[in-house]
């Protein structure tokens, strides 16, 4: 594996890549990797036969200083990861190296963008545009994955994507989960002992809304209901629960006829930390 840092070097190597008649893999990330991440890894070097792995924390998308400044930095573990799994390429730029100048570009992300996360997090969608279409250009790979815990960010990258008009299939990866149920998150290491035995909740009480919406619930009850059960346990609060659209991502008032899929979106505060996670609900 090789780590390159450089713009340039990043060119050169994707060059030589292609020069062979490989197709090209990107999986962007801000590292602290965990089991979710290499699930992206995996699928893209089935996929490819050269897969770049970005490790980058996007100060642009980062709405809150204090999670900008505490968000876990391990890229010597990273890279022994990326190394095992046989990756060709970590990407490690610098921010110097990723934004010479400040990128001042204001992308039209449209309703996607407007709700849930981009309602809480003001900017933040914004700042994922810029660095993720700054890496596709860098890398110009040929798929570039995304993983479905952050299924918000998924439409909002489709956009990006479409309004760019860059040449990348878009691959959606399932969320990855602990044995427990909890979804994999770079943040879960700033859980302490008492709230990460109680963040499964979350995934079960996710989960157990399925059998109380195909009870009859109408989707006001089953998204109170969920609200309810988690903020019973103490230390967690939820910020939003949405139950969407899986294309517009705009919350539903009922739940779609015809077997139309809807996704139940979720935010919890477990104490400081900020956790997401989502569930399918496929209707018939
Ligand atoms: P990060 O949080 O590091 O996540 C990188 C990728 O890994 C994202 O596509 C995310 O959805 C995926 N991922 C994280 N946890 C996962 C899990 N438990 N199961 C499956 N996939 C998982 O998302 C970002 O970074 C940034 O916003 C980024 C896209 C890199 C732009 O800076």
């Amino acid at each position: 594996m090789e780590i390159i840092r450089t713009v340039r070097g990043l060119h050169k190597a994707v060059a030589d890549a292609r020069s062979k008649n490989r197709s090209i893999g990107l999986v962007p990330t801000m590292g602290a990797l965990h089991a979710g991440h290499m699930s992206l890894v995996d699928r893209s070097m089935k996929e490819n036969g050269f897969t770049v792995v970005s490790v980058f924390v996007n100060p642009t998308q980062f709405n809150n200083p204090d999670d900008l400044r505490t968000y876990p930095r391990t890229e010597e573990a990273d890279c022994r990861l990326l190394e095992a799994a046989g990756v060709d390429v970590a990407f490690i730029p610098t921010v110097e190296e990723m934004y010479p100048e400040p990128d001042t570009r204001v992308f039209d992300l449209g309703p996607v963008a407007q709700v849930m996360e981009g309602a809480m997090r003001p900017g933040h969608f914004n700042g994922v545009a810029q660095v993720v279409s700054r890496l596709m250009v860098m890398a110009s790979p040929d798929r570039a994955y995304f993983g479905e815990k952050d299924f918000q960010q998924i439409a909002v990258i489709r956009r990006m994507v479409e309004i760019e008009k860059l040449p990348v299939e878009i691959v959606d990866c399932p969320i990855c989960r602990e044995p427990d149920g909890l979804a994999l998150s770079s943040r879960n290491v700033r859980l302490t002992p008492e709230q990460r035995a109680i963040a499964p909740e979350i995934h079960r009480a996710l989960e157990a809304s399925l059998a109380y919406a195909a009870d009859g619930h109408s989707l006001r009850q089953t998204v109170e209901h969920v609200t309810d059960t988690i903020n019973s346990f103490p230390g967690m609060e939820v910020e939003y629960y949405e139950i969407v659209d899986p294309l517009t991502m705009q919350p539903l008032g009922e739940w779609p006829s015809d077997k139309a899929e809807a996704v139940g979106c979720v935010t919890v505060w477990c104490g400081d930390v900020r956790l997401i996670d989502n569930i399918k609900y496929t209707l018939s």
